[in-house]
């Protein structure tokens, strides 16, 4: 049969072959299920070759809430996870658990950061507080102008393009298909149901469709009537290497400063956050203000060896927390996209939920309510 005549019959479509895409691949072909993940470029292209890898609940998100207990569930899977897909596809996603310290730069942010551990020890009692002193002997290569950090011993974090690879190849170890380079164009639907899908390259029958395509999900979910809030936020890294370890743990210092040593002896250093494009250049001015602020830090870094730069898009959304759930209108229509600065952190828990809910094993459907497809509906954003 030629390419563009072809139908063929899955169990579930997964649109999106990026880290939340192949989890979710990955769950439900452990569980029998028949399943295809079509990706319009290559598998990891996007967001999830660009990410950082930090696994970084307790610095990234502040507040507890659903969010925050999903990123604890699902930072604790990682460790298993890491070595099963490792049996599976002899795929190693370098998960590195040495912690990472969220420093204050100032007094007066140390005082705010010391709130945030006196909170977080409600999770973890090994998280504290490092004055400037202890910071030193721990990381003696980070500036002594550094008034102190909160130490996260339980922060590690992974090769995410890896770990991607490593969820798509377990789900073909499982039966899963990937198809690659062909674009989903819209949903085929009868009766209040999904049937199938139209893409570049023929036509895929399917009862049970998960939109996982990050950044684009808004644009493929208006095919199915339904406005979700998912917009695009650049973000910009580069890395060096040195022959002998500068930082032992990582380095976050904010929002757009961070470092993370990988097992390969590259440092990420990110990174940039630039709301409503899809144009994923790298600018000059962006990594300009990254050296200048990571130099700050670690003065040492200038003597290091420049290695890469690199952008992607990550998926936010107008109240910051992904969607996951059933479309409205049509049933079999899953979306599990927007997880914005932490989808390789929530792509285990994710591709779990989610492939309990496809096949009635979610005993707890109220884990899923703050993550509903409407609720833009009743809030104000
Ligand atoms: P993507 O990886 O973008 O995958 C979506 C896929 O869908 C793409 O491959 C795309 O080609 C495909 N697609 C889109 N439309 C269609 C269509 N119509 N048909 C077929 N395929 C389609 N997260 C962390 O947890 N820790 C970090 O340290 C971290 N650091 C980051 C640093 C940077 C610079 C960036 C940019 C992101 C970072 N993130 C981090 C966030 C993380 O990368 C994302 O949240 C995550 O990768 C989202 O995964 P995804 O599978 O939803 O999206
Ligand atoms: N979580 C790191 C980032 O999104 O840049």
């Amino acid at each position: 049969m030629e390419m563009d005549t072809m139908e063929e019959s899955f169990d579930v479509a997964i649109i999106g072959g990026g880290i939340i895409g192949a989890s979710i691949a990955y769950q439900l072909s452990k569980m029998g299920r028949k399943v295809i993940i079509i990706e319009k470029d290559r598998l990891a292209s996007q967001a999830s070759s660009a990410a950082a890898g930090m696994l970084a609940a307790q610095a990234e998100i502040e507040e507890d809430g659903p969010l925050f207990q999903l990123a604890l569930k699902s930072q604790a899977m990682f460790s298993a996870l890491s070595r099963e897909l490792y049996e599976y596809t002899g795929i190693d996603i370098e998960y590195v658990n040495k912690g990472m310290v969220k420093i204050a730069e100032t007094e007066e942010i140390a005082v705010e950061v010391k709130k945030q551990v006196a909170y977080q020890r409600k999770w973890d009692p090994k998280i504290n507080w490092l004055d400037a002193k202890e910071l030193q002997e721990m990381e003696p290569s980070l500036s002594p102008s550094v008034a102190g950090g909160m130490y996260l011993p339980n922060d590690g974090h992974v090769q995410p393009a890896k770990l991607a690879q490593a969820l798509a190849k377990a789900a073909v170890y499982f039966g899963a298909e990937i198809r690659e380079n062909t674009e989903v164009l819209s949903f085929i639907f009868e009766n209040g149901q999904v049937k199938g899908l139209k893409t570049t390259t023929g036509v895929i029958h399917s009862e049970q469709v998960v939109v996982a395509t990050g950044a684009w999900a808004a644009k493929l979910m208006r095919e199915s009537g339904l406005d979700i809030h998912v917009y695009p936020v650049k973000g910009e890294c580069f890395s060096v290497k040195s022959e002998k370890p500068i930082i032992n743990t990582t380095i976050f210092s904010d929002k757009r400063c961070y470092l993370v040593p990988k097992q390969n002896g590259e440092i990420y250093i990110g990174a940039t956050m630039i709301e409503n494009t899809f144009d994923n250049k790298v600018t000059l001015e962006g990594i300009a203000t990254l050296i200048e602020r990571a130099t700050q830090l670690v003065p040492q870094l200038k003597e290091a060896a420049w290695e890469r730069v690199w952008s992607g898009i990550r998926p936010q959304t107008g109240d910051g927390i992904p969607y996951i759930g059933e479309h409205p209108s049509w049933k079999g229509l899953f979306v599990a996209a927007g997880h914005f600065r932490n989808g390789v952190l929530l792509g285990p828990v994710t591709g779990k939920l989610v492939a309990d809910l496809l096949t009635g094993r979610l005993v707890d459907e109220t884990l899923l309510s703050a993550f509903h497809l409407e609720r833009h509906k009743q809030s104000v954003y």
